[in-house]
């Protein structure tokens, strides 16, 4: 039985939404679909995430809707991108649907001169499908890159940092979510990137998520009580270094760091997120380091921070079995600024 492939551009009519619903309501894997329809609806209807540009792949055998997929084009990085939405239906599936719609918007963004496709998968039985559309695993990551110049994604993160000469700070916005995925998932020599948000570097630590590693930072911006900024450098306004700002009552908890060759921002970065706190209340800034980030302790310390005792523990690589901690445990200390 034939099988075909449609590419819709969002919004999308309410009857699509609610075919493709109904459709993933049949698959029985947990993979990302939502538990009401409203958080696919917002989507598909530009309700959420407007700062991308959403192309729709579906697969029809005769009348019924077989497949999805979905990209998300940055609109301020149009050359980066991530996938989603990956399913065949139960009953049209090992018949090459799923490689299709995979393979789809690869041609389509290879088209439109794209560079890079980011997904996160656990999922073993689709990881054939991916590797056959082109991409690789991240060492120490579930994240998966489809690099479409056929380099490796070693070597394409380490490049695409390279000569964007320098950084300026701005409030973070929902539109640095795919431009800051090569930053977040590039392995960084601190253990903690970010101690607000439990960003970890996956040097030291398997990132086991992969939407969440920067919708961690994008999550700030709701409410009142916390926000980051962003060092973005070069003409593509490439996200270099990432801060952020977490209000508990007079405290603003603060933390900040920036890829390798951008270090110079480290500082106008923390300190924006410090001012943001002064504003908005706080009378005094904190930071929780790993005893073993010692070089961003001396920043801090440069910065007029000073040791305030032992501030708990991170756990590197690991979770909690039953409430004990399992993975590697590290110190951290608190530091303080009036
Ligand atoms: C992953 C998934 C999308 C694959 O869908 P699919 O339509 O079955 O994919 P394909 O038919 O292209 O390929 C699946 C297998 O069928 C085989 N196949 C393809 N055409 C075939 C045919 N005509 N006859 C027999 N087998 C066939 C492929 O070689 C592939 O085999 P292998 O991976 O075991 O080596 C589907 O299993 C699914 O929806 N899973 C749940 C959701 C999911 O995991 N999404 C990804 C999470 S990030």
């Amino acid at each position: 039985m034939d099988f075909r492939i449609e590419r819709h551009e969002t919004p999308v009519s309410e009857d699509v939404v609610e075919e493709i619903w109904e459709m993933w309501q049949r698959v029985p894997e947990q993979v990302g679909m939502g538990s009401h329809i409203s958080q696919l609806r917002d989507d598909l209807t530009n309700v959420t995430r407007p700062e991308e540009r959403k192309l729709l792949y579906t697969a029809r055998v005769e009348d019924h809707l077989a497949g999805t997929s979905l990209i998300w084009i940055s609109r301020r990085d149009p050359l980066l991108c991530e996938f989603g939405l990956p399913a065949t239906s139960p009953e049209f599936r090992r018949r090459g649907i799923g490689q299709a719609l995979f393979n789809a918007p690869v041609g389509d963004f290879r088209e439109m001169d794209g560079e890079a496709i980011f997904l996160g998968t656990n999922h073993p039985p689709a990881q054939r499908v991916y590797r056959r559309a082109g991409y690789r695993k991240l060492v120490g990551s579930i994240t998966l890159v489809n690099i479409l110049s056929g380099d490796t994604p070693e070597a394409y993160f380490e490049d695409y940092f390279r000569g964007l000469g320098p950084a300026t700070v701005h409030p973070g916005e929902a539109a640095d979510r795919t431009p800051a995925v090569p930053l977040v998932h590039s392995a960084h020599d601190w253990q903690v990137m970010d101690a607000n948000v439990g960003s970890f570097s996956r040097r030291y630590s398997v990132h086991r998520g992969y939407a969440g590693q920067v919708g961690r930072f994008i999550q700030l911006l709701d409410g009142d009580a916390s926000t980051f900024f962003a060092g973005r450098a070069g003409r593509r306004g490439k996200v270099v270094g990432l801060s952020t700002a977490v209000l508990r009552d007079a405290d603003c908890a603060v933390d900040a760091f920036t890829h390798h060759r951008y270090a110079d921002v480290w500082r106008s970065l923390m300190e924006a997120a410090a001012a943001w706190g002064a504003e908005n209340g706080a009378t005094g800034s904190s930071a929780k380091v790993s005893v073993e980030d010692e070089e961003k302790r001396a920043l801090f310390e440069d910065a007029g921070f000073t040791e305030a005792g032992y501030a708990g523990e991170f756990l590197l690589d690991g979770m909690h079995l039953r409430d004990h901690p399992n993975g590697r445990s590290v110190s951290a200390i608190r530091l303080e600024r009036p």
